[in-house]
């Protein structure tokens, strides 16, 4: 069998309506959801600050995301995560902290997240399984669920006058 291309998709940027769109659940596990993973985690990679990624930022509008923050130090964290129809079934704790987002690059902002979550989720294969996260890796996370449900961090800001932040170039 011959070795995938790896391709570097479009990333969407806000306001593009398509990131405001619920995205669907994924039913088919195939070659193609595995194709389709391989370049949404190379994209990930290639983009500025890639810790995270979620398939309506790439116009596919399927339940799939990737997080994976463990090149930050001292960040307690699982791998590369790849969440196929990912729930949070547990939260708790409230913290603020600056996030930014491939699709909002000329942005930082302050969002109120939870400080550690459970999640399910369905694996690459469509076998169940379950996470634990906290701190940045939980941010993490719930940012990329947020755009499975058609939110970005800017509808997440208490205020815009003081949470979000202008920035001059994507680090
Ligand atoms: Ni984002």
């Amino acid at each position: 069998m011959a070795l995938s291309q790896m391709t570097i998709l479009e990333i969407l940027k806000y306001p593009d309506p398509r990131l405001k769109q619920e995205s669907d659940v994924v039913e088919v596990f195939d070659d193609v959801l595995r194709e389709f993973v391989i370049s949404l985690e190379e994209t990930m990679r290639a983009g500025p600050g890639g810790v995270g990624i979620a398939a309506p930022q790439v116009a596919y509008l399927q339940r799939i995301v990737i997080v994976d923050v463990s090149a930050r130090k001292n960040t307690p964290n699982n791998g590369c995560m790849v969440l196929i129809n990912p729930e949070l079934i547990e939260w708790d704790g409230l913290k603020s902290g600056r996030e930014g987002c491939m699709s909002v690059p000329d942005f930082t902002g302050n969002v109120v997240r939870a400080e550690r979550i459970t999640l399910t989720a369905r694996d690459i294969n469509g076998e169940a399984c379950e996470f634990s996260c906290e701190g940045y890796e939980a941010r993490a996370v719930q940012h990329e669920i947020d755009h499975l449900n058609g939110l970005l961090f800017l509808d997440r800001l208490v205020s815009r006058r003081n949470d979000l932040f202008k920035r001059k170039k994507y680090k």
